[in-house]
């Protein structure tokens, strides 16, 4: 397995690569959840990339840029024991010329960006638009893999490489969960042990909607019964939309996505989870 920095040595190695490629874009402290995602894209390519990135251009001031999880040897390790070709771990120098004012971006359309997370993270969407074609660009795949629990981010991206003509796959890969139903997550890092007791309400939010609207309950009763269950986390947003558009839902249908974006208590991490209701 090759891990590579710069962008000139990873276009040198990707064109002695024989057959299809498969990319895995990361932004590091690689969890089961990253796994699965390479697992899949190594049992259906010929070579896979996994790039390991914290992207600056995706984070608002104040956010968890500097704080955020950084263990490249460890990661490396998990991918080399995956099967993966190339780790390609650039600084952000050798990604951006300059700062995020000055350079070319992709800004996915407002209507699907002023909404869930992109409402609490102005610009995250376009900086993760941005690296994600760049990483096309750079990795020449055939096929890009991206995790569920992601789902606007998932949504976005498929309609960015619809819309700019990308000729890249998406495949879009289900939430890994811990035995108990916690998402698995870089940031569940953060957690404290009374914090980790505290979050798993979010799943179970999530799973108990799925179980009540099969007893008829509606959007307030979810609503109403999801803030009774998360009484201890700050909630950002509890929404519905339509999995095939992302528009959001007055009534639940078969279609249905739920989605919880919630802070925890000491640390203030903020955690996202989502469940199709009727799958
Ligand atoms: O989901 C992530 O880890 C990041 O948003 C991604 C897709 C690697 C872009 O930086």
């Amino acid at each position: 397995m090759k891990i590579i920095d710069n962008i000139s040595e990873l276009k040198e190695e990707i064109k002695h690569l024989k057959g299809s490629i498969g990319l895995v874009p990361t932004m590091g402290a690689l969890h089961l959840g990253h796994k699965s995602l390479i697992d899949k894209a190594v049992g259906e390519n010929d070579n896979v990339i996994v790039s390991v990135f914290v992207n600056p251009i995706q984070f608002a001031i104040g956010e968890d840029l500097d704080k955020y999880p950084r263990q490249l040897e460890k990661d490396c390790e998990l991918c080399r024991n995956s099967g993966v070709a190339i780790v390609f771990a650039p600084s952000p120098k050798e990604m951006y010329s300059g700062d995020k004012n000055s350079l070319t971006l992709i800004c996915p359309p407002y209507q699907l960006v002023d909404k869930l997370c992109g409402k609490s993270r102005p610009g995250h969407f376009d900086g993760v638009c941005s690296v994600v074609a760049k990483l096309f660009n750079l990795s020449k795949a055939n096929k890009a893999y991206f995790g569920q629990k992601d789902a606007q981010q998932l949504f976005i991206i498929q309609k960015m490489v619809k819309d700019l003509n990308f000729d890249i796959e998406i495949i879009s890969c289900p939430i890994v969960r811990e035995e108990d139903n916690l998402a698995l997550s870089s940031r569940n890092k953060y957690l404290t042990s009374n914090e980790r007791k505290v979050a798993l309400n979010i799943s179970k939010a999530l799973f108990s909607a799925k179980e009540e609207v099969k007893k008829g309950a509606n959007k307030r009763n979810l609503i109403d019964n999801s803030l009774n269950i998360m009484q201890n986390l700050d909630v950002e947003y509890i929404e519905f939309v339509d999995k095939n558009t992302f528009e959001f839902q007055q009534e639940i249908d078969k279609n249905t996505l739920m989605l919880i974006a919630a802070r925890t208590p000491d640390t203030n991490t903020r955690l996202i989870d989502n469940i199709l209701l009727w799958e």
